[in-house]
Parts: structure tokens; C-alpha cells; sequence
């Protein structure tokens, strides 16, 4: 039977979805006992009728599968942007939000509302420095990886540069690599060691400047200036108290303080000092042999054996029999400066070493810096941390270094959720930021400072944090400073011997996922404690146990696991999702909106392609980028026989990719989103 990421049954659809997603981008975390095995309390089951008594659930016409929608294998992206068979438009439709709902749907394209054009801005493999070369699926180097966009491409973040044209510097992670997908002739027992180096430059992160023309289409700028290509084999510097640490020296680098490489980077964030951030997630998967009986090790996932890539057999930093320490410099928050070629990305030991989503940043009214930050695993936690010294205007050099060490002191907090009950009939609470460590001083007890900000979660299970549903991204709204939570889902609420349900994770069994509002008392980010309330319940909406903030149900989308998050100028929250076919349907990118009467209703607005997720959306008022990663990953898939030909159409071998959205009028000029 095929196994979505958290392991539940996965419908059938096209052909077995997502085991290899599992295998290679979470280590099968899933089908792994969960790492926390801590017996932080929980406050209760929290009875599901409660979601009845509210009165929110309103049966009625759900929008369904696209009857008139046909399978579009082969397709190319010309072709996939026809119209869709309109769909029901809920009304009223909030300012930005004005768009024709893009049906559920099984097809292999990308899929837009009508009236809107896309096309691929870079894919896996396109050369995105001068001199690189074109992509060669059959001869693929090392070498020519090093210079192309990479594989598997999640996290995207943009920052608009100055000057006349309309030109950006866009950030991407590059989170995974499916080996099985990208040759033709892998062995996953034995791969060649060209295979192993193909696969550490794949991974990584990418610096672009695009640019985008008078008909709305962005461009890879390849001679821009700002353009690199960070691998698994790029210098990251290590800042922050636990730099230099004993816990983090090697054989390679007996001064604990420079480290080759960032891997599974996931989710991440712009500063609003001009840098991005990136949270390195499932890191355990790339090492191999760890001592069984260390449980540091075991809370995070790092497995006995051979390795899922097999890289310890070419590099033998990943065998941890030989170099144990070198597990415990992977699992930051990196921070790139991309208007400086020069300085090495840092690893920023004092946001914590956990599965970091992301890192999304926001600033006290005194200038301190705020992350907040999720841990991606089921029963794991969210943390925020605080800076120390506080945000300096302008962009002087002497500004930008200041601001680069923001994230080098301060302090770490995590959160405990408590519910006030369910007779309020609402999902809502209090909670408080539970202080971890503040410099070189550790307040929990029993560990020193250093070991809190390298076995984070073992600190979070010392001082009784809220075990949660895989906190995702965790990002501050930038109107409000309202924190939205994206729990995507956790099927092991519940299960024997496990966390049952409270009011901040209310459901047993939870497949599909929620998403909770967090606010910070007397709207101050560097406080600790909060106020917070559910605002979605995710899955179909004929399912009595969702929830859309209290909106007719009648005029929702389905969604399910709900993963990255992002806001539009309006005010409206947008989610991303990574479902592994959870409810039958292809991922895709919704609009929620969050005020008044149309607070709740959620509607799709993409559809990515067969087996793909899709991640790092950003939306502007004139476009809309998403991330397309692993398209045509499927159980059965094989270059010999893809799932997929997204996005070139033909015979072509699947290519994961960032794409372009945008709404033309009707003589094709490009015009605003979602009016
Ligand atoms: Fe890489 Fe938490 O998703
Ligand atoms: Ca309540
Ligand atoms: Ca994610």
C-alpha cells in the first residue's frame, strides 16, 4: 500500500503517490516512531462535537471535483493554460481575492483561474550563471550542477532592487534531490560517486536577479551580478554562542566553526534588512551509523545503517561512526546576504538546532528582531527568538553588518499552548513563550547553554512545550503582526500511547491539518505570552470536522495540509499546500481571506502538477510565484516511464520549477492580481 508522509492510506490516484518524497526529502520520517517520546502533558481531549455545537458546520454544496476537467499528460505550458470549467464563485469576493476558483483536479499542469497567464521562470538544471552549461539530462555532471538551478526547488523569496527596471533578487532552497527520478540507471544500493557529487550540488540554495517584461513574464537575468549557487559543499560560517562549541568540532574543523554545506532546506524568509533566511529541515536522512543507543541522536531522527543517498561512501564526514559530531552542524537557520558575493552564509546557532520550516522575521516597535519558528515534525515545537541589539536604518555597509548580527544574540523561547476550554465553544486560549537560553545563559535545567542550543528539542521536552501537528511556517502578518501557525497534518493524535487531542491540535486522527492565529500580548513580539485561536480546520468541507473561521462552508475550497504561508498587500493570507494526495486531488495555492463577514472562505487559486507539491508562494500585486517541487513523483515513476512531463510537455523527464502568475486584461496587458 502506498503511504502519504504521515503515513496514512493514500488514495489512488494516477498511480501510488509520494513514497519517494517520503523516502528522500523526510527520511520516511513518518513510518518512523515519532522522535519525541517526552511526556509533556497535554491538556485533554477536546470533544469533537464541540466543532458541531458551534454551529459553523453548514452541509450543503461543496465544490467538487471538476467534472468537465480531463487528464492533461503531456500537456506543455501553452497548452496548460486554457481555461478551466468555471467553478461556483463565492461572493462576496474580498479585495485581492477576486478570482474564478480553480477546481480540485488530477491533471498534469499547472492550472490558474481564467484569465491569468504563467509560464516557467526556471526550472531544474537551467544555467543561472554566465558560462554554465545548458541542462543535459543524459549527461549530467557534478560540475555543471554546481552552475544550474537545483533540484527540487521549495522556499522562494524576493526582494525587489533598486534602479529603472523592474528587477528582483530572487532566493530559492533547493530542499531535496529524487536520485531515482535524475538518472536513468541509479542504484540505490550502489551509486556511482559522480551520482553522490551530482546530488550534494543539487541541493543547496540559488541566488538569481530576474527581471520581468512589459507582457508580464519574468526572466533569469543570467549575467546579474548577485547570481550564485550555494551546494552541499559551499563554506557556511557558524555564528552565535554555540560557534566553536566542542559539540560542533571535526576532524575537518577543529575550530566547530565552519561547516561545508546546508542540506534539506526547506521553508525560510525575507529580513526587513534585506537578507533571507532558510531553515535546514530533515537533516538525519543524509548520515549514516548512529550509535543506536544515543538518544541526543535519536531526538532527532539520525538512524543506524547506511544512508538513504549513500554519501558516506564517498564522503565520510556523513558516517557518524567516524565523525559524530559533524550530525550536530546541520539543522540551523541560514542566513544569505545576496547584495554581498563575498560573505559566507551563516548557520545561526542561537535561533536553536531543530527541523527548521523557515524563519520569517518580525521587528519590535524598538527595532528588536523577532523569528518566529516552526520544528516540522509530529509532536515537535514552535520557538521564537528574540534579538538582542536592535534593526539599523539605511543600507551603509556599516548598517548591513549590523544587521547580519541580529540573528547572533538574544534569546530563545518556546511555546506552550493553553486552552481555556471548549465551553466557550471556540478553539482559543493563552499561552507563553517559555524562555530556553538568552546568550550564554541556559534556563532550563540541566543543560548548559551550548547544549540547549544544540539539542533544542530536548530543551523544549525539559520544560513541558506544546506538542504540536508538524509545525510548518510560522510567519507574523505585516499589517497586524497577527502569527499564523501552518500545522500540516499529524495521523498519530490520538493513536495509543500517544498525545491525544487538546484545543490547540483538537483533532485525533488529523489528516488534513489546521492553521491557528497567534496574538502577542499588548501587541508586543519580544513578550511572553500570547493570546491565540484556531482559524482553520483543514480538509473537504462535507467533513464535520473542519472549520473556516466560522464562513459558509458551501463556498470553500477543499484543502488539505496546509504548509507554507504567505500575505498579500490586501491583508490576505495565502497557503500552499503538501498533501501527498490526502484528499484526492493535486496540491495547490489557496486565498484566505481574514477579515469581516469573509473571514474563513478559502479558495484555490493554482493547481500544480501530478505528484508535485507546491511551496514558496509569493504574492505581489502584479504576480504571483510558486515553487512546483517534485512533479511526477509517484511510486512507481522512472525516467523510463515518467509520471509526469511537466512543465516541457512531450516525452520530456519531469523538471521541478518556480512559475510565474499573472492576470492580463483583455488585450493581454498585464494587470493586478485578485481585483
Ligand atoms: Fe519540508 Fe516541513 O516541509
Ligand atoms: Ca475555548
Ligand atoms: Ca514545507
Amino acid at each position: 500500500m502506498s503511504l502519504s508522509c504521515d503515513g496514512s492510506p493514500l488514495p489512488v490516484v494516477h498511480r501510488g503517490r509520494q513514497g519517494l518524497t517520503c523516502r528522500y526529502r523526510c527520511g520516511d520520517a513518518c513510518a518512523q516512531p515519532e522522535p519525541n517520546r517526552s511526556a509533556n502533558p497535554y491538556f485533554g481531549e477536546v470533544l469533537q462535537t464541540v466543532l458541531d455545537r458551534r454551529g459553523i458546520l453548514r452541509a450543503g454544496a461543496v465544490l467538487g471535483l471538476a467534472t468537465g476537467a480531463t487528464a492533461l499528460v503531456g500537456t506543455s505550458v501553452a497548452a496548460a493554460a486554457e481555461p478551466l470549467p468555471a467553478a461556483p464563485a463565492p461572493s462576496p469576493a474580498p479585495y485581492g481575492l477576486d478570482y474564478e476558483t480553480v477546481p480540485p483536479n488530477l491533471e498534469d499542469a499547472v492550472r490558474v483561474p481564467r484569465g491569468y497567464e504563467q509560464h516557467v521562470v526556471v526550472r531544474w538544471g537551467d544555467p543561472i550563471v554566465p558560462g554554465a552549461p545548458e541542462f543535459d539530462f543524459d549527461r549530467q555532471t557534478a560540475e555543471a550542477q554546481a552552475q544550474q538551478f537545483g533540484y527540487n526547488n521549495d522556499f522562494c523569496g524576493l526582494i525587489l532592487l533598486e534602479g529603472p527596471a523592474r528587477r528582483w533578487v530572487m532566493f530559492n532552497n533547493h530542499e531535496y534531490t529524487l536520485e531515482p527520478l535524475m538518472f536513468r540507471d541509479y542504484d540505490a544500493e550502489a551509486p556511482t560517486e559522480e551520482q553522490v557529487r551530482i546530488g550534494l550540488a543539487a541541493h543547496g540554495l540559488s541566488v538569481v536577479e530576474i527581471v520581468r517584461d512589459r507582457d508580464g513574464r519574468i526572466t533569469v537575468d543570467v549575467e546579474g551580478s548577485r547570481n550564485r549557487r550555494y551546494t552541499g559543499t559551499s563554506e557556511f560560517v557558524l555564528d552565535g554562542p554555540a560557534a566553536g562549541s566542542s559539540l560542533l568540532r571535526t576532524s575537518a574543523d577543529p575550530t566547530g566553526t565552519v561547516v561545508l554545506g546546508t542540506f534539506n532546506n526547506c521553508s525560510g524568509g525575507v529580513t526587513p534588512w534585506g537578507t533571507f533566511l532558510s531553515g535546514e529541515e530533515n537533516v538525519n536522512q543524509y548520515f549514516a551509523n548512529a550509535d543506536p543507543a544515543d538518544a541526543r541522536l535519536a531526538r532527532y531522527g539520525f538512524a543506524e545503517g547506511a544512508s538513504e543517498r549513500a554519501w558516506e561512501t564517498v564522503e565520510p564526514r556523513f558516517d557518524l561512526a567516524k565523525e559524530p559530531n559533524e550530525a550536530n552542524r546541520f539543522g540551523w537557520v541560514v542566513e544569505v546576504d545576496p547584495h554581498d558575493p563575498q560573505a559566507r552564509p551563516v548557520k545561526h546557532t542561537a535561533l536553536g538546532r531543530f527541523k527548521h520550516e523557515g524563519a520569517t522575521i518580525r521587528l519590535s516597535k524598538d527595532g528588536h528582531a523577532v523569528a518566529y519558528l516552526g520544528d516540522d515534525e509530529r509532536f515537535d515545537y514552535v520557538y521564537k527568538f528574540v534579538s538582542a541589539k536592535t534593526v539599523q536604518n539605511g543600507q551603509s555597509r556599516r548598517a548591513r553588518e549590523h544587521n547580519r548580527s541580529l540573528l547572533s544574540d538574544g534569546t530563545l523561547y518556546v511555546a506552550r499552548f493553553t486552552g481555556d476550554g471548549t465551553a466557550d465553544g471556540e478553539f482559543d486560549g493563552s499561552g507563553e513563550w517559555i524562555k530556553l537560553a538568552s546568550g550564554t545563559t541556559s534556563f532550563v535545567p540541566g543543560m548548559s547553554a551550548e547544549e540547549v542550543y544544540v539539542f533544542t528539542r530536548e530543551a523544549g521536552d525539559r520544560v513541558g512545550a506544546t506538542k504540536m501537528d508538524r509545525p510548518e511556517d510560522v510567519e507574523p502578518h505585516p499589517t497586524t503582526g497577527h502569527v499564523f501557525l501552518a500545522l500540516t497534518n499529524n495521523t498519530d493524535r490520538g493513536k495509543a500511547g500517544k498525545a491525544g487531542p487538546d484545543e490547540a491540535n483538537p483533532r485525533a486522527d488529523n489528516k488534513h491539518g489546521h492553521v491557528i492565529e497567534l496574538v502577542e500580548t499588548d501587541d508586543d513580539p519580544t513578550g511572553s505570552t500570547f493570546a491565540w485561536s484556531i482559524l482553520l480546520v483543514c480538509g473537504d468541507p462535507a467533513d464535520p470536522s473542519t472549520y473556516f473561521g466560522g464562513f459558509d462552508k458551501s463556498q470553500v475550497s477543499p484543502i488539505t495540509s496546509p504548509d507554507n504561508l504567505a500575505f498579500d498587500s490586501h491583508g490576505n493570507l495565502w497557503i500552499s499546500t503538501d498533501s501527498g494526495g490526502a484528499l484526492g486531488q493535486n496540491d495547490g495555492l489557496f486565498g484566505v481571506s481574514l477579515q469581516g463577514e469573509t473571514r474563513g472562505r478559502t479558495t484555490q487559486f493554482a493547481s500544480v502538477p501530478i505528484g508535485a507539491e507546491t511551496c514558496g508562494p509569493v504574492v505581489t500585486d502584479d504576480f504571483v510565484l510558486i515553487s512546483v517541487q517534485h512533479p511526477g513523483d509517484v511510486d512507481d515513476a522512472t525516467p523510463a516511464d515518467p509520471a509526469s512531463h511537466w512543465p516541457d510537455g512531450g516525452d520530456s523527464q519531469p523538471r521541478p520549477a518556480v512559475v510565474g502568475i499573472w492576470h492580463t486584461d483583455e488585450d493581454g496587458r498585464p494587470t493586478r492580481i485578485g481585483l
